[in-house]
């Protein structure tokens, strides 16, 4: 997949960027600026006024499918981090992959990010989670931009889509917004989940055995190769592919993919996630994910899962990156409603 560099970020003009917007008919991903301060409970009622509240159900990512399988590490992964999650040994694995956004009907032809969340289930009952996206990077290096561009894409009464005049403000008043809407303008939505990488976005610290820490970023990547829907099949996909596509391939054989870790130089970007890391870096594969079935969500184990991103066993630590630390406990104001049926 291509990732388009920092500099065709600069070139490219925000009324491209609209025009991808909109093409889609509500706002791909999120994004934000660095000045006001913005609550986590303030940012799901946004998600609420933008999407409308769907009872018992997620915030954002509202239209998922559940699977499971397991995950095996590499000794090359365990040099670096002690966690169970790089014993060799098979770790159970939850998983929902799922769409952006908080709108339940939204084509699956959308060209807005993907997401894959795992629970991984260690020994002894410790928990891993991660949490991922098809975009290598993310649209707000600060929780105001995911609150702004929140608030410009509503969709307006009178067209039932987002104001242009809105959005452009929007890109122009938050420049970290830019790279992630150039990805998804550039870049097809997945022909199938199991056609696409996920990216961990933000950066983690890997610690090994000594209490070193490493800064790390990683992707997963299909075995069944990376594949965009074309600019046909975006016109006659139909509404809702993605789902049976996973249940039907999952059901003929189990679908892989690789998980590559890429480890960060001195002065490579930690604290934004709106930064890619040159693709040079030293990278290796730190394991292998294997879905064995999956199902639709309803009932399912995943449903009722908070894929927070936080949810970390030893051996793999956070970054002080503010959009990893804000989305805890947004996660945790939309899985609070939605567990009591709100
Ligand atoms: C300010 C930033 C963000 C906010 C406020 C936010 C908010 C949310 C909320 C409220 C949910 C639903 C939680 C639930 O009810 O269980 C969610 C789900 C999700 N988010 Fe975020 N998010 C943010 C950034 C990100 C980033 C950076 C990524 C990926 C790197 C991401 C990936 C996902 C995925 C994959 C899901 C679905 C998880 C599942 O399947 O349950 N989000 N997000």
């Amino acid at each position: 997949m291509k990732l388009p560099s920092a500099t065709s970020f600069k070139q490219r003009t925000p009324q491209l960027l609209f025009a991808a917007l909109l093409a889609a008919g509500a706002a791909p991903s999120f994004a934000a600026d660095a000045v006001a301060e913005v609550r986590a409970d303030q940012v799901v009622d946004t998600l609420e006024s933008t999407f409308g509240v769907h009872a018992g159900q997620r915030r954002n990512h509202i239209k998922g499918t559940c699977a499971a399988g397991e995950f095996v590490g590499t000794p090359a992964a365990a040099t670096l981090s002690s966690s169970a999650l790089f014993s060799g040994k098979a770790v159970p694995v939850v998983a929902r992959f799922s769409l952006a956004g908080g709108n339940p009907n939204l084509p699956d032809a959308a060209r807005n990010a993907r997401g894959m969340a795992l629970e991984l289930r260690l020994p002894g009952g410790a928990l891993q989670h991660i949490t991922m996206l098809n975009t290598p990077v993310f649209g707000a290096a600060h929780p105001d931009t995911f609150n702004a561009m929140l608030v410009a894409s509503k969709p307006d009464p009178a067209t039932g889509k987002p104001n242009p005049d809105k959005l452009k403000d929007f890109f122009a008043s938050h420049p970290d917004a830019m790279s992630q809407a150039a990805f998804l303008q550039e870049n097809g939505p997945p022909a199938q989940y199991y056609n696409s990488a996920f990216y961990s976005v933000h950066t983690f610290k890997f610690i090994d055995a000594k209490k070193a820490e490493h800064m790390v970023r990683w992707r997963f990547v299909p075995h069944d190769g990376e594949q965009q829907l074309s600019a046909a099949a975006l016109k006659t996909a139909p509404h809702d592919f993605l789902e049976a596509g996973l249940i039907a391939r999952a059901a003929k054989a189990p679908v892989q993919w690789d998980m590559i870790v890429y480890e960060g130089e001195p002065g490579d970007p930690v604290d934004n996630a709106t930064l890619a890391w040159p693709e040079a870096r030293r990278h290796f594969k730190a394991g292998t994910l294997t879905i064995a079935q999956a199902t639709p969500q309803a009932g399912a184990e995943c449903e009722k899962i908070n894929f927070d991103p936080l949810v970390m066993a030893d051996g793999i630590a956070p970054t002080s990156d503010p959009i990893l630390l804000f989305r805890s406990p947004a996660y945790a104001f939309s899985f609070a409603k939605r567990l009591s049926g709100q």
